[in-house]
């Protein structure tokens, strides 16, 4: 179609964008926004109580493999294609891999999981805002958990207030992404990671004081192999994406920023294991405060909308307990909005050439109208269960246990069979500097067969496709 007779690349994207585009300024800025990404819902929602409801320690170990076979190398490999494209993910394939097979449909795929996530993650974040505003007024302290259970009730199943407190989300998380890459991801996230640890820290100091601590550690860290079937195992493995914000593109819109002298494999490391205590100390703030005053964990929803209400209602000083706890969630959540968002955001600017604010906004307008579908869930909509699901849990199960993984196994397969070993190696070594060639080798190893062979494994098992009775 071009007259101009070049046969190179047929996309527009430059790749020295980078002269004009924004960027973490610094290594700290770096780990900061990509610990922030990582850390959200799943750390507090997710983690405890799927490893409380799968058999504790057997569910802990396969989530640990998943996450050191699979989620490590496809970081590592998403935020190398970012940081030598510096572009969105679409063009960012399209880049690397001009001709041949259509790669930068997975930016495609990318774009559309970034939406499906949001719509119910941003209702989720929508009630956690809520309650923030609640225990900070003081209306939602109650030691009876049917009391706790009916404020949570009148919350889900009020349309009005459901779509108002997800619009405020929206608007907030819209607002910090108005101020660019820099100045909105980058210096928010510098300031609430520190803040949340502090929280973290302060809550689960506190609640190891309690009784009910041995009981909380026996049933997170106590293995009951007999629950491990293959459907918890693809539970375990969608944890292991969900958390490491992979499979979609986030982490390689994250690498298009990434400072030219940040350890990819380093960061990516480190990034894991802080993800990973922020789980674990989670799990040591709810659940010895849920034992002790002799509530069952719950799953789902449950446990962090009404039973930890009900339980902080016993301790003295709880209500502020709560807005501290609450409060932690949000700003965790914050972080891994920020970079779902930022998916669609950078597309829409780079490819179709809108204005970052522009692109902000119809970002922002699609999430209302899909994210409406999930919020109307336990309202207007909550009789409309096709497949026995409504909106809000089809949205969750299939990103977490189908697009994710999907989106893992053409990554990893990219990397590994079309971008190949020398261009992955030189963009982990930063072109040499760093002596970690025996490295680039092993993880290009493992994303060429391990991984992808992993995950198709997994999903096919866990989705009953060998269950043939
Ligand atoms: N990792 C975040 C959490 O645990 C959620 C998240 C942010 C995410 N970006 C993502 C999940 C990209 C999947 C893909 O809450």
């Amino acid at each position: 179609m071009s007259t101009s007779g070049s046969s190179g690349p047929a996309h527009t994207a430059s790749p020295n964008a980078g002269a004009t585009r924004g960027g973490f300024s610094s290594g700290l800025g770096v780990l900061a926004a990509t610990l922030g990404s990582a850390v959200g819902l799943g750390n507090i929602w997710k983690f405890p109580t799927l490893t409380g409801a799968n058999g504790g320690a057997g569910f802990l170990l396969v989530y640990l493999l998943s996450t050191l076979l699979i989620g490590l190398p496809l970081m590592v490999a998403e935020i190398a294609i970012g940081r030598q494209a510096r572009a969105n993910p679409i063009s960012a394939l399209r880049q690397l891999r001009p001709h041949g097979a259509p790669w930068w449909l997975i930016g495609m795929a990318g774009m559309a999981a970034a939406f499906l996530i949001l719509s119910f993650y941003s209702e989720v974040v929508a009630w956690v805002f809520a309650y923030v505003a609640k225990a900070l007024t003081g209306g939602l302290l109650s030691s009876d958990p049917a009391q706790t259970q009916a404020s949570f009730d009148a919350l889900v199943t009020d349309p009005v207030q459901s779509l108002v407190w997800q619009w405020v989300v929206l608007a907030f998380i819209g607002g910090i992404l108005l101020l660019g890459v820099t100045r909105g991801i980058e210096a928010a996230t510098k300031k609430l990671m520190p803040l949340l640890f502090l929280l973290l820290l302060l809550l689960c100091g506190y609640s190891l004081t309690l009784p009910g601590r041995a009981q909380a550690l026996a049933f997170l860290f106590a293995p009951e192999w007999h629950k491990i079937t293959p459907a918890v195992v693809l539970t375990a493995m969608g944890l292991a994406f969900f958390k490491l914000s992979i499979g979609m593109g986030t982490m390689m819109t994250y690498g298009s920023y990434f400072t030219a002298s940040q350890n990819i494999p380093a960061t990516a490391t480190r990034v894991m294991l802080a993800d990973l205590s922020v789980s674990l100390l989670a799990g040591m703030a709810i659940f010895p405060a849920v034992f002790s005053f002799g509530f069952t964990p719950s799953a789902g929803p449950a446990l962090v909308f009404i039973t930890i209400p009900a339980v902080f209602a016993q301790i003295p000083g709880g209500q502020v307990l709560l807005a501290v706890f609450f409060i932690l969630t949000a700003i965790a959540a914050t972080g891994a909005m920020l970079s779902l968002m930022e998916v669609p955001v950078v597309i829409l600017h780079e490819r179709w050439g809108l204005t970052r604010p522009r692109a902000t906004l119809l970002t922002l307008l699609v999430l209302v109208l899909l994210g409406a579908g999930c919020a109307l869930s336990q309202s207007t909509l909550a009789q409309f269960r096709p497949g026995g699901r409504t909106l809000f849990d089809w949205a969750d199960h299939l990103s977490s246990n189908l697009l994710l993984p999907a989106g893992g196994i053409a990554i990893a397969l990219f990397v590994g069979w079309a971008w190949g070993e020398r261009a992955f190696a030189a963009q982990l070594s930063n072109h040499g500097e760093l002596g970690n060639r025996a490295l680039a080798r092993l993880l290009c190893l493992l994303l060429r067969w391990v991984t992808p062979a992993l995950i198709l494994l997994v999903m096919l098992a866990g989705l009953g496709v060998f269950s043939g009775a």
